[in-house]
């Protein structure tokens, strides 16, 4: 059952969080993942230029390039490897820097700093998980996860944590930043669909922006477990940085490397773009890897839509030739559906496919 943890004592906590004070020494069996469901499978196949990730998609925004074909490439990215990776976004390296280390330091305080903040309530503007779905998944994941709410700030940056120091005066002008960002691309995709520009802008569909630091400390054998498992993410659109490779996306049946470019973005579209879209745009699967010699910190900022907030096809983009592919749902059916299957994207979405 998801509850309030914050009750729970501290030797409960310990054993659920992974960033507890010990080094593991050995993958307890609870994290050793089926066999099918380990990282050799699907083993990659001979000569696969697929694994070696040269050619996966990069769009800069510096590059003078008009807006149509701006568009165009994150279409082709999108449609060719589900992902592209965003340079010359207008982030500052720094500013990307200072956040980076204050999500690295927030995992290395001392575990009675963290388990404060240990809390499985949906609710709580400001949490920290271990795993996906700790109680009800069979297997867990090798990942423990700050996430707290971040729009509009004034409303919740005082939830925020207090340590390390630095943190609400780093990570909040970062947010407004990474907000605009967002917006600025949603306006491409909007644009790209056929929609007006603004249609990602108004109101409930992208009114919940979420800040998510995840850590994968190191695993004494990345070869039983995984970070996080196959799934595409629930929300409208996430934009993630790494500094450490870990990241795969499925391209064609295989998994291929997300290599981490310095101060890039990777963006991947969620589930509800991909609904909004009628199909037009999909989102990929991906995973996480762990490593044995050297932790890894993801910081990823997620636009969501509202609990309440009915998602569906947008109606501009359906015809006789274009019937919905989905019936419209509350975002709050969805998302808890999406959960209760620990995040098997095919069996969540059967109750909203139409047969078409
Ligand atoms: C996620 C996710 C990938 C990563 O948080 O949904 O897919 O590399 N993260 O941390
Ligand atoms: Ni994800």
């Amino acid at each position: 059952m998801v509850g309030d943890k914050r009750e729970n004592n501290n030797s409960t906590i310990e054993v659920i969080l992974l960033t507890n004070g010990f080094n593991h020494q050995s993958v307890p069996q609870s994290y050793i993942q089926p066999l099918e469901k380990r990282p050799t499978n699907p083993p990659p196949s001979l000569h696969s230029a697929k694994t070696t990730h040269q050619n996966t998609p990069i769009i800069d925004f510096r590059d003078g390039s008009n807006r149509a074909d701006i568009i165009h490439q994150i279409f082709k990215a999108i449609e060719e490897f589900g992902f592209f990776q965003l340079i010359n976004h207008g982030i500052s390296a720094e500013m990307m820097d200072e956040v980076m280390s204050l999500g690295k330091e927030f995992f290395e305080m001392p575990f009675e700093e963290r388990s404060k903040l240990y809390c499985d309530s949906m609710e709580t503007p400001l949490r920290l998980i271990s795993s996906v779905t700790y109680e009800t998944e069979e297997f867990h994941y090798w990942r423990d996860s700050l996430r707290h709410a971040c729009h509009p700030l004034d409303e919740f940056i005082h939830a925020w944590p207090l340590k390390p120091a630095k943190y609400r005066e780093v990570v909040g002008p970062y947010c407004v930043k990474m907000r605009a960002l967002a917006s600025k691309l949603m306006e491409l995709i909007a644009e790209g669909l056929g929609l007006k520009s603004h249609y990602f802008d108004d109101g409930d569909i992208t009114r919940i922006q979420s800040m998510v630091i995840n850590h994968y400390p190191l695993c004494p054998d990345p070869s039983l477990t995984l970070g996080l498992p196959k799934h595409r993410d629930a929300n409208v659109i996430t934009l993630l940085t790494q500094d450490v490779s870990g990241l795969q996306v499925l391209k064609d049946g295989e998994w291929m490397n997300v290599v981490p470019l310095p101060h890039a973005f990777v963006v991947l579209l969620g589930l509800q773009m991909q609904v909004i879209s009628n199909d037009k745009l999909r989102s990929a699967d991906h995973r996480v890897l762990t490593n044995s010699t050297t932790a890894r910190t993801t910081i990823t900022t997620q636009i969501s839509c509202t609990m309440e907030c009915t998602v569906g096809p947008a109606e501009e983009l359906l015809d006789e030739i274009n019937p919905a592919k989905y019936r419209p749902y509350k975002y709050q059916e969805f998302f808890e559906s999406y959960l209760a299957v620990n995040l098997d994207t095919e069996e969540a979405m059967k109750h909203y496919k139409l047969q078409t």
